[in-house]
């Protein structure tokens, strides 16, 4: 059992055997998805078992599950510093971003903001309101090292009078570099501009207030960083957006009643940009796993190990000749991206998936590999994965020893 006071050499194994996925490999790719807490698993299973046997039709199931979607709420409002009113549930980051593009009231000849580093959960949205409504997109760029100043200068010049909507993510998926977000709704709302933000790579990683952050949308996605299930997210809504009476997508779920002359009273809440139901095993898992990091690991504990083991790991990977880090060491979250001289990320990730049996993932745009360094990985696991990056590091794809994957695997698996 894991308790938020226990001391690291047992609370850090206790956190392992509560997340199985941490012994299948050196687990580094929780910027895709998290690995599950055993007793989420086990809440969903018990829930569809329930769902099964008595089936999703009666009242009583209906109240528990209005509760379940306000713990879900809760949880992630606890987490980001607000209040409940202010958080909407989504399946995804991207479902987020999607509600909080479609907010603007657009028209042929505005422009939409966002810089060079997006994921596509940012980028698709835009894609389709410059198809559809004629908007004109203005993509402010900024290098992989993402320095505060000239990143606010390279929207500064984009943002323009007729930019209705600035949207970006907080931490770079790419890069891995936060982005100074507090400064960025400082300088859009000084435009008269909305400001979306894409928190995929940052909640559960690095502290998010997202009061003091100013952002008129915040999305979250429930499966990485938060350790949920696939299918999960949320989407917090500032009282700029609460305040007016736009909906974006509507259904049942975003009104408090609507008759059939389709006369309606919207939530005065985010629940106004809900559309319909969700599947409830998931809305459970996606309140107890982020309740688990709350109420027993400890956010601020895992923050700073977060913080600790990432930096640790830049530098230790920085040290290796013929590895370039692109992450900025001083504005990182859990993500490290980096490159190896000589080869392409495919192979090079293929070769350390081999020896390591690291799980990652490459950065195709940046031709790099990408780690995400979380709370529950250990320095020996990061070493381990050091010394495989080393290895490849120090040969070409022609060169590399078949026989060499045993030396990096003997590490075992603590
Ligand atoms: C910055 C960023 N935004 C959005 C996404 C997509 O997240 P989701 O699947 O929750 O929409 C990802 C990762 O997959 C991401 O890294």
């Amino acid at each position: 059992m894991v308790g938020p006071f226990m001391p690291d050499d047992e609370k850090v194994p206790a956190i392992r055997e509560a997340l199985p996925a941490t012994a299948a490999g050196i687990y580094l790719n929780t910027g895709s998805a998290g690995p599950l807490p055993r007793e989420t698993a086990r809440a969903m299973a018990e829930l569809e078992g329930i769902e099964l046997r008595t089936g999703r039709a009666d009242l009583a199931y209906w109240k528990d599950s209005t509760e379940r979607m306000n713990e879900a709420r809760a949880a992630v409002a606890a987490v980001l510093g607000t209040e409940l009113r202010r958080m909407a549930l989504t399946h995804a980051t991207t479902d987020g971003m999607n509600v909080a593009t479609w907010a603007v009231d657009w028209r042929a000849g505005d422009r939409a903001v966002t810089t060079s580093l997006e994921h596509a959960g940012a980028l698709a949205p835009l894609w389709a309101v410059r198809d559809r409504q004629g908007v004109e997109l203005a993509i402010a760029h900024i290098g992989t090292g993402s320095d505060p100043a000239d990143v606010l200068a390279a929207l500064d010049r984009a943002i323009t009078p007729n930019t209705r909507l600035v949207s970006l993510s907080h931490v770079s998926w790419a890069t891995g570099a936060r982005l100074p977000i507090a400064e960025i709704a400082a300088l859009t709302h000084s435009r008269g501009a909305l400001l979306a933000v894409d928190g995929a790579q940052a909640v559960g990683a690095i502290p998010v207030s997202v009061e003091e952050l100013g952002a008129d949308f915040y999305a979250v996605p429930g499966q990485k960083w938060l350790l949920g299930p696939e299918g999960t997210g949320a989407l917090y809504c500032a009282p700029s957006v609460l305040d007016r009476p736009r909906l974006t997508f509507a259904g049942y779920a975003s009104f408090e009643s609507i008759d059939q002359t389709a006369e309606g009273k919207p939530w005065p809440d985010a629940r106004r940009f809900e559309v319909a139901g969700f599947h409830q095993p998931s809305v459970l898992g996606f309140a107890r796993s982020t309740a688990w990091l709350s109420m027993y690991v400890g956010l601020n504990w895992i923050y700073e190990r977060t913080a600790r083991l990432a930096g640790e790991a830049a530098e230790m990977l920085a040290e290796i000749p013929g590895v370039e880090v692109l992450t900025p060491r001083d504005r990182m979250a859990g993500l490290v991206t980096f490159r190896i001289a000589g080869w392409a990320p495919g192979p090079a990730l293929h070769e350390l998936a081999q020896r390591t049996l690291v799980i990652a993932r490459t950065i195709p745009p940046l031709k790099a590999v990408r780690i995400s360094v979380g709370f529950f990985n250990t320095e020996a696991e990061l070493r381990r994965f050091c010394d495989g990056v080393a290895l490849v590091a120090a040969h070409t794809p022609e060169t590399i020893p078949h026989r060499a994957r045993i030396e990096v695997l003997r590490g075992g698996m603590d």
